[in-house]
């Protein structure tokens, strides 16, 4: 889905070969400050390289319009922003920017209950705890039914066992809607458990990737 070849960026990347397959559950992981971020603010064009190919379904990311490539393409940032307002201000908020239809109630109560947020609509947005508007951030992203998922440590405020939950969740949607999930985890627990592939970055380099047995 994804091949980057000799791509650098700044002095922070420096990648020779990179290939993330569609349809499947990647993780990335390696320790902070080690480039897993400006990753995938490269798979989205939020920022170009200075050097080398990145391909999108075998087309050159360059040549892609980059408000066409984000409809497709989903970044969940590693500190989302969530608005003054309801938990229903929050997930519309999403399709509105991107010009898609307003939904139901009965479908972003939904997307609530898939990532385990037990709360109504008119809740006041800004009184969720940190781990909570993580997740709702992560509903807003869902709502708009990307075909590849970015999601830039999608669980770091939540307890383990809510993490796994959340994980789980988001993998089997992924499996059931067929799309593609890549998320960045500072757990090598949840990566050995849930992904298809791991891509390990040190220092900027790939030190490895490959199928999880
Ligand atoms: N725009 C930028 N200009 C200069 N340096 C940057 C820029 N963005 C990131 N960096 C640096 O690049 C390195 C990698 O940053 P990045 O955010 O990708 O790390 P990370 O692996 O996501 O870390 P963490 O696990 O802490 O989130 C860091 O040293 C960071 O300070
Ligand atoms: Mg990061």
């Amino acid at each position: 889905m994804f091949l980057l070849s000799l791509v650098k960026y700044k002095s922070i990347l420096d990648i020779k070969t990179l290939d993330i397959p569609a349809h499947k559950i990647t993780s990335i992981v390696g320790e902070s400050g080690s480039g897993k971020t400006t990753l995938l603010r490269l798979l989205n064009k939020l920022i170009s390289c200075d050097t080398g190919d990145i391909y999108y379904n075998n087309i050159l990311i360059n040549t892609i319009d980059s408000i066409k490539l984000r409809r497709d393409v989903i970044m969940l940032p590693q500190s989302p922003a969530i608005f003054s307002g309801s938990i229903k201000d929050n997930l519309l908020i999403g399709l509105k920017y991107s010009e898609k239809p307003i939904v139901t109630d009965d479908k972003l109560n939904e997307v609530l209950e898939l990532v385990h947020l037990n709360k109504n609509l008119s809740s006041d947005a800004d009184k969720l705890s940190g781990g909570e508007k993580q997740r709702l951030a992560l509903a807003r992203v869902i709502l708009l039914q990307p075909e590849v998922l970015l999601l830039d440590e999608p669980s770091s405020a939540l307890d383990e066992d809510t993490e796994h939950l959340i994980i789980e969740a988001l993998v089997d949607y992924t499996v059931a809607n067929n799309k593609t999930l890549i998320m960045v985890t500072h757990s090598k627990k949840i990566a050995a458990q849930f992904s298809d592939y791991i891509i390990e970055i040190k220092n900027g380099k790939i030190i490895s990737q490959g199928e999880v047995k």
